[in-house]
């Protein structure tokens, strides 16, 4: 079987990144052309200002970095920001830079073999990746295997169905070789198969927040 195209390895990688940092064009974009609320997006980012000193954050696939805009300056955490594209990873080094993000450590990685050992992250945030790769249910397994018990699991998915514009347009990125986006119920599942409990995902048609937390005892997060 051939590698899974990633479309965000190529010019449109840059688009992307230009986008993603602009909430309102993201909205724009994401209601004229997919019909969705991407607001959920930058909303569950906020957990970022609850994380205690010393806590470790994963980031997977971090993209060019949108998630550092809600990390506050001066905090010690052990950020880990993981792409499995360099270009990707690139921008988000120089977003780190232009916010001052000293500290943050860059990994090439993908995120359905995570270069990590079992439960090192108190928090790990995979934010519009599910939907990319070709085997999402293992993406969900790694994801959780990186979490300490009690470690927070908070991310973002395109989901199956939504408008038929949305509907048609995943047809023809499936024709050309992309997976399709996951159905509410299965990312319920593949999560509470993890090991991961109080799984949830958002309620919106086409994309939604996801999350839940590692079983075990509680980590500072709470
Ligand atoms: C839609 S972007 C999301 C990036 C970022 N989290 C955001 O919300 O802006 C998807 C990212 O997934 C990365 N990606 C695709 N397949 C991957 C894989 N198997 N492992 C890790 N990253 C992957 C791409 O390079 C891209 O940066």
């Amino acid at each position: 079987m051939g590698r899974t195209p990633n479309i965000c390895a190529g010019p449109f990688g840059a688009l992307y990144s230009f986008y993603i940092e602009r909430p309102w064009l993201t909205q724009a974009i994401g209601r004229a052309l997919w019909g969705i609320d991407t607001s959920v997006l930058y909303d569950s980012m906020g957990l970022l200002a609850e994380i205690g000193d010393g806590s470790t954050v994963l980031d997977v696939p971090c993209g060019g970095g949108v998630a550092f805009r809600a990390l506050p300056s001066g905090t010690d955490v052990c950020y880990v920001a993981i792409d499995i594209d360099e270009r990707m990873l690139a921008r988000a080094r120089e977003r780190a830079l232009r916010r001052g993000l000293s500290r943050v450590e860059f990994v090439a990685g993908d995120m359905l073999a995570l270069p990590f050992d079992d439960g090192v992250a108190d928090l790990v945030l995979s934010y519009s990746g599910l939907h990319m790769v070709s085997d999402p249910e293992r993406a969900v397994r790694e994801l959780a295997r990186c979490l300490k018990p009690g470690g927070r699991l908070v991310g973002t998915t395109f989901l199956a169905g939504g408008t038929r514009r949305a509907r048609a347009l995943l047809g023809i990125s499936a024709r050309r070789g992309h997976p399709r986006p996951p159905a509410r119920e299965d990312v319920v599942r593949w999560l509470t198969d993890a090991g991961i409990v109080d799984a949830q995902v958002g309620p919106q048609p086409g994309f939604a927040a996801f999350g839940g937390r590692r079983a075990g005892h509680c980590t500072d997060l709470n």
